[in-house]
């Protein structure tokens, strides 16, 4: 078994992101900046938004985090969302989610300008995950996990991978850009009949459900390359995914262990997504 460190491969691109503002700011005379806003108190979202910002910087960009109370209403959201739509300084937004249960993720997501949803979430720029060669964004979280397949040369043309998780986050967009590099591809859910025997089949698992454990050791295949996209609590409260990484990575060609695997590489995207808008923006400007 090798572990896949995507710590260093999420380091390696930053560099190479890094690289790209620097030529940005060269061209343009100003860096890319990223806007995040966070409604409410979750803890989870205070430390994923510091992070952002703080890997933003590390790279050489703006970022401007806006926090509003738990008890904002949605037009206020909407209405500032609507201004940075506006602002030519801005090159992305992203809004953190979960959002407070009064507010609609759906409508929020939608306010968004597509050309600054870096989240790739906008309706418009997930339809282009369909048609790759349009896309200016990839989703974070399923485009880290192609980058791990690469980076590891892993074969996907041909192979058998199975997603477990349908989200709109990750299950449903991973299996795309699996499908879009020609491998055989199924996805599991909770009604999923005879799942362990599913899962068996793949050559490359993902696992996208938010279990702790939930991948065992008999639902894997001798030498598949599993990547685990799941981000939960032991019974310790000990951070962990959904593969019980022990005994999966006896079986196991390649593994991503968490933390330290897929994790690192969704904000790697994030920060190469605001590169691409920020590109994006100013090639429109050149064009009015
Ligand atoms: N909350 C957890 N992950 C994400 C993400 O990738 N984007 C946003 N906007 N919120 C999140």
């Amino acid at each position: 078994m090798s572990l896949i460190d995507g710590k260093a491969i999420a380091a390696e691109n930053r560099e190479k992101t890094a690289k790209r503002v620097a030529e940005f700011i060269e061209k343009y005379g100003r860096a890319p900046k990223l806007t995040v806003i966070r409604v409410g108190n979750d803890q989870a979202s205070i430390v994923y938004v510091r992070n952002k910002k703080t890997a933003c910087e590390a790279a050489g960009m703006l970022s401007e985090v806006i926090e509003m109370p738990e008890e904002t209403e949605e037009s206020f959201l909407l209405a500032k969302i609507a201004e940075l739509n506006a602002d030519d300084t801005v090159d992305g937004i992203l809004v953190q989610l979960p959002l407070p249960r009064h507010i609609s993720e759906r409508a929020v997501i939608k306010a968004i300008s597509p050309e600054k949803d870096v989240d790739c979430f906008h309706p418009q720029n997930a339809g282009l995950i369909f048609n790759l060669e349009e896309a200016t964004f990839l989703p974070c979280t399923p485009a880290g996990v192609m980058e791990l397949l690469h980076h590891e040369n892993v074969k996907i043309s041909g192979k058998n991978a199975v997603v477990v998780g349908r989200s709109n986050i990750v299950g449903k967009p991973v299996a795309l850009l699996l499908l879009s590099e020609n491998a055989t591809v199924t996805v599991c859910h909770s009604r999923t009949e005879n799942l362990a025997e599913v899962t068996r089949s793949a050559d490359i698992l993902v696992s996208a459900v938010g279990k702790a454990g939930f991948i065992t050791a008999d639902m894997v295949k001798e030498g598949a390359v599993v990547i685990d996209v799941g981000i939960n609590r032991d019974a310790n409260g000990k951070l962990c995914g959904d593969v019980d990484f022990n005994e999966v990575a006896k079986k196991a060609s390649l593994i991503t262990p968490v933390p330290g695997g897929v994790g690192p590489m969704t904000i790697t995207m994030l920060l190469s997504n605001t590169v691409n808008a920020a590109f994006a923006a100013e090639e429109r400007k050149k064009q009015k």
